[in-house]
């Protein structure tokens, strides 16, 4: 989690713009004719929509010549939602340069790693980097706050888009920690040092992650650009960029993250019932990443988006759109806002849904949309708050660390199977699935507020991260650890001695060789667990065994060698795996872990998700049915959604959701 004191001045002014749930999308007025944007303002507010994101891919229009700004279009369209009571959160449009600027500046496009230089054509055509770029943003983001600083409508800053550009150009190239003593790689020149470009062969894995490293500074600092100059010119006006979660990974977020007043984040996620595990999994990084805090859900779309491998967009079933949106209001957000207003007839994205899709306003898309506006409308607590302290508590966090998910982007680990985002989706649905609501926290931060902390696939641990695992697990706190974690140090260089070495003296074990398994290949353990991709030969160092291998391990195992340990270090306890394991079985192995350290999962059916939401006054109690038929849950309180009371055992509609007040949190916080 972000460390902050509560609650920032930043965070109170969002409460005075909009007092409800921020319902709305981003808005391209300067697509249309008149008749449309007339239109538009009508079916905002048959929608009850409030916000709207305007001008984020807009800096063409804006400055169709260097130095030549044409802002009639964007001071009518602010003027025309301001009287239809609707708030603007407004973008720097600095994600797409103009194509002037490609031609004056070729050296700011984006080269790949085979040295392409990229044309003008699509959009985020820059090269972070490059001085040009940073001067031009730098210059469009002053006159925008200058010009529309005090524009009443003017809710909150969002700053360029889905900061992810990666150049491999020759601005880019520099210098670090890059372990060089192999492969005749000792550089002795800055002039022989380059960004990692396509090479003969397996390139050197260090300068792989510090390129990502670099990379991610590089953003850091465009979006530091941006953020001093909207502070200085327009004092108290809340800043955002909005992450693109959980798929895009240039940049380390806990670093975005300490830069920004309100987290956003925009999320697709995938098809079928592991989409909703999805949708919490991106809900608890997004809380995560602001702190405990309200955060915002700057972009999802009413129908599912199109999936680049398969090649096609699938539709969102019915209803999907609701339930998935109040999984994100459960989790923290405090608006839900979509991938876009009105659908476009031309450009990239033609086919893309929208709140107003092609065919109009008569259609289950725009109905759908019209009745989440109004039922959202009704539950004003779900807004921004000002809540003191977290909006849901969890005693459970996960770690999240870009450098573990750059290191196992980097080829020549021991199994391609190593993939960093499935190890950490596989533990949290897991929980997710036993009704433990899961934090994720920063490697570099602070476990000691929580009573379990999991590791799954956190390859480089440094010696100060492994001091601070150290003391969390002596002040009697509770650690899981998987396979390869802490296995190097941050540069990749290998720790010796024992596999997973900066956790193995605190699990009580020494890791004396991986022995990853075939594609496919699945163990069966002692106690009945499957297990596949991975598997070690593990000697216990006084831990005990909970699970061991069988006959069926690789031929380095020897059959009834521990698989799964659990280590007593005084109050704390640290549980080890060797191998992977999925599904029923990781739950059942969490619920142990879990109930281990002594917090106590919610009691559901099976596919029902809840959460405890705090508010201003006191908690909404959440429970989202994601099957297809109707479940029992037991609460007690106001149905806000109804308006009834509720004792007891309660029915919740296939599909449907339901939130009860009640007084106060019932959940504790940790020791
Ligand atoms: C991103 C962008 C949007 C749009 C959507 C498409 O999140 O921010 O501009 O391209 O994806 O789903």
């Amino acid at each position: 989690m972000v460390e902050r004191e509560t609650p920032t001045p930043a965070i109170e002014a969002l409460r005075r713009p909009i007092s409800h749930v921020w319902f709305g999308g981003d808005y391209n007025p300067e697509q249309w004719p008149e008749a449309v944007l007339l239109e538009d303002i009508d079916l905002m507010q048959q929608a009850a929509v409030n916000t709207a994101t305007v001008g984020v891919f807009s800096w063409a229009a804006l400055e169709p010549q260097p130095g030549e700004y044409d802002f009639g279009w964007l001071d009518a369209a602010l003027d025309r939602l301001h009287s239809a009571g609707v708030k603007v959160i407004l973008a720097t449009p600095t994600a797409s340069p103009p194509p002037w600027f490609s031609r004056l500046h070729p050296e700011a496009l984006p080269v790949t790693p085979d040295g392409v230089r990229l044309i003008h054509g699509s959009r985020d055509t820059y090269n972070p980097a490059a001085p040009a770029y940073r001067d031009a943003a730098r210059r469009i983001t002053r006159v925008l706050a200058e010009r529309y600083g005090d524009h009443p409508a003017l809710a909150m800053w969002h700053l360029h888009n889905e900061y992810g550009t990666v150049s491999y150009g020759p601005v880019t190239d520099v210098a670090a920690t890059w372990n060089t003593a192999f492969w005749s790689q000792v550089y002795s020149s800055w002039e022989d040092i380059h960004a990692p470009q396509r090479t003969q062969y397996i390139p050197n894995p260090a300068h792989l992650l510090d390129f990502k490293r670099f990379s991610s500074d590089m953003l850091l600092r465009c979006l530091r650009d941006q953020l001093e100059i909207v502070r200085e010119v327009t004092p108290g006006v809340p800043t955002t960029t909005n992450f693109m979660l959980p798929t895009w990974h240039h940049y380390d977020e806990w670093d975005f993250a300490r830069e920004l007043d309100v987290v956003t984040i925009d999320h697709y996620p995938e098809d079928g019932p592991s989409g909703d595990a999805q949708v919490a999994f991106a809900a608890d990084l997004a809380r995560s990443f602001a702190g405990g805090r309200p955060w915002l859900l700057m972009e999802q779309a009413t129908s599912l988006v199109y999936d680049y491998a398969g090649g096609r967009m699938l539709a969102k079933a019915p209803g999907r759109m609701r339930r998935n949106t109040y999984q994100y209001l459960a989790r923290g957000s405090f608006g839900s806002l979509f991938f876009q207003w009105r659908a476009p007839r031309v450009g990239a994205e033609f086919f893309h849904s929208a709140m107003v899709p092609h065919v109009g306003p008569d259609s289950r898309i725009f109905r759908e949309i019209r009745d989440l506006g109004a039922e959202l409308a009704g539950v004003p607590e779900l807004s921004a708050g000002p809540i003191e302290g977290r909006v849901v508590e969890s005693r459970t966090a996960i770690v999240w660390d870009s450098t573990a998910w750059w290191a196992t982007e980097t080829r020549m680990l021991p199994s391609a199977d190593v993939a960093y985002l499935p190890a950490l989706r596989r533990v949290h649905e897991a929980l997710w699935r036993s009704g433990v609501t899961a934090d994720f926290v920063d490697p570099n931060g602070d476990p000691s507020q929580y009573d379990l902390v999991l590791v799954p696939s956190m390859i480089a641990v440094s010696d100060s991260q492994r001091e601070a695992f150290d003391r969390f697990v002596a002040n009697g706190g509770h650690l899981a650890v998987w396979y390869l974690s802490g296995s190097t140090d941050e540069h990749l260089r290998v720790r010796e001695g024992s596999y997973s070495a900066a956790f193995a003296e605190l699990a009580g074990v020494r890791v004396e060789e991986h022995a990853p398994l075939r594609d496919g290949q699945n163990l069966t353990l002692s106690e009945g667990t499957c297990a596949s991709a991975w598997s070690e030969v593990l000697h216990v160092r006084g831990a005990e065994v909970v699970a061991s291998y069988g006959a069926d391990a690789p031929a380095v195992i020897a059959p009834g060698s521990a698989a799964i340990t659990r280590n007593v270090r005084g109050s704390g306890v640290v549980h080890y795996f060797s191998t992977r394991v999925e599904g029923d079985d990781l739950q059942r192995h969490l619920a142990r872990i879990v109930a281990d350290a002594g917090i106590e999962a919610a009691v559901l059916p099976d596919g029902v998700e809840h959460v405890v939401r705090r508010t201003k006054t006191g908690a909404l109690r959440i429970f989202i049915n994601h099957t297809e038929r109707a479940q029992t849950v037991r609460a007690t309180g106001r149905n806000v959604l109804s308006n009834t009371d509720v004792d007891g055992d309660v029915a919740v509609a296939a599909g449907d959701v339901l939130i009860v007040r009640i007084e106060t949190s019932p959940e504790g916080s940790r020791k």
